[in-house]
């Protein structure tokens, strides 16, 4: 491996982590009293998930997570991202809470805690529930306000041992993905509902954080962006500006009005939609944030498209440049000059690598291992970009690799595997993969020397 990470420019209370999300591993989607969300829905409509797979048994997290715990401490990780479901909690979306869907979390963060893992929690990693949308979903301000609701159940509850709160999940795949391109739940193609629902994504993560904070008030509240590093596809005119119209659609549109900026006006001119706006909802959605989470994956390069959809930007693909088994561009240069944009663009107090990982498709080999050598170098390689960016003055304050486990890749299914352990879905055995016995080398190596320092 050629790359050196400086583990010395990580500061020593840095949380090592792994990521996972309620919909990808949980299954027991009919248990304990817990109601179908808008991905039970998607993924049970033939035809939008390959192979058609869903999330009903996934890695049967709900009845296994003590041994999943068991594997956090073989890595030696001390944090663990994960999402809670609302249609566990509050089954129809607003009303009642289900008493054994918060006492599935209660357990699970203190089974956490006493294996000295932080567990860092969020609120919707996009499983709306489906009563919700069946009332109009994120396009009406309603779900916003039940989405502050729900958080002020879970935070009453959880706050006393959780401090680590993240509102949303990449909001630009619910609203983008979910409502215009239409290959995630909700599965819709509608400009004027993805915009809509872009708002009140926003307005529920503020409205949100402030519920947080009322029910919790040592909680350090956060949003989690997947953002991307933008190239035009030539020094044409036509492509730089839809550089810049995909960098707004990607990046902006989401960073801007969190931090008091507002929406960007160049991409509320390219959307041509009205915003939902009420007097006070500008200042609620920029409420000061303790971090910013970043999630990072890899660049896009683009074109001109100028009959395409909005943002009239065509991703193009380069050829002859490293691909992981999602097909997508590796460039580890990407996520140092992310980190350094928020910090000098954005300021945040803190910054955390919410996720970061690579797909390839991995086998267990006669000997029951699984060597897995490219995602290894995609970690290192990534791993020290991250260091150089906290060298660089980026407060850089921890790392979660995506994923703990192999887990139901939305619309991908099963087939994509990015688990630092394997997971067997038959048997539901797992397997620590080459990669994790890595980076339990890497986090071991830092939480010696931190220890050594402290
Ligand atoms: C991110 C999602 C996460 C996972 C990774 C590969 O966009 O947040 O759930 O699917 O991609």
């Amino acid at each position: 491996m050629s790359e050196r990470i400086d583990l010395a420019a990580l500061p020593h209370d840095f949380l090592w982590g792994t990521a996972t999300s309620a919909y990808q591993i949980e299954g027991a989607v009919a248990e304990d009293g817990r109601s179908p969300s808008i991905w039970d829905t998607f993924s049970h409509t033939p035809g939008k998930i390959d192979n058609d797979d869903h999330g009903d048994v996934a890695c049967d997290h709900y009845h296994r997570w003590r041994e999943d715990i068991g594997l956090m401490r073989r890595l030696g990780t001390n944090a663990y991202r994960l999402s809670v479901a609302w249609p566990r909690v509050v089954p129809g979306g607003d009303g009642p809470v289900n008493p054994k869907g918060l006492a599935f979390y209660d357990e699970l963060v203190d089974g956490l805690l006493e294996a000295g893992i932080t567990p860092s929690v969020t609120l919707y990693h996009w499983d709306l529930p489906q009563a919700l949308q069946d009332r109009g979903g994120w396009p009406e301000r309603e779900t916003a306000e039940h989405f502050a609701a729900y958080a002020s159940v879970v935070a009453e509850r959880l706050g006393d041992r959780v401090t680590h709160w993240t509102t949303l999940n990449e909001p630009l795949c619910s609203a983008w993905i979910g409502h215009l391109e239409g290959k995630m739940a909700p599965g819709l193609t509608d400009l004027t509902a993805a915009v809509r629902a872009s708002y009140h994504l926003l307005l529920g993560h503020g409205l949100a954080a402030q519920a947080i904070r009322a029910a919790a008030p040592d909680a350090e509240v956060g949003i989690v962006n997947n953002l991307s590093t933008v190239h035009a596809a030539s020094d044409r005119p036509e492509d730089l500006a839809a550089a810049r119209r995909m960098d707004g659609h990607t990046n902006r549109w989401w960073l801007d009005p969190v931090h008091g900026r507002g929406f960007p006006a160049d991409m509320r001119e390219v959307y041509g939609v009205e915003l939902p706006e009420k007097p006070g909802d500008m200042e609620t959605i920029a409420a000061p944030l303790d971090w910013l989470g970043l999630n990072y994956y890899f660049p896009a390069t683009v074109a001109d498209d100028p009959e395409g959809p909005a943002p009239r930007a065509l991703a193009v693909r380069k050829p002859d440049v490293p691909r992981t088994g999602m097909d997508w561009e590796i460039d580890a240069s990407g996520i140092e000059t992310l980190l350094l944009r928020l910090t000098h663009e954005y300021a945040p107090r803190k910054l955390y690598v919410t996720e970061n990982g690579s797909s390839f498709p991995d086998v267990v080999r006669p000997d029951g291992t699984v060597d897995d050598p490219e995602r290894q170098d995609y970690l290192i390689r990534h791993l020290a970009a991250c260091a150089s960016a906290a060298r660089k003055g980026a407060p850089l304050a921890g790392y979660f690799a995506w994923s703990l486990l192999d887990n139901f890749e939305w619309a991908y299914g099963y087939d994509k595997r990015f688990g630092l352990v394997h997971v067997d879905y038959r048997t539901q055995v797992r397997t620590i993969k080459g990669t994790g016995h890595r980076y339990a080398d890497i986090v071991r190596t830092h939480r010696g020397r931190s220890s050594r320092a402290a």
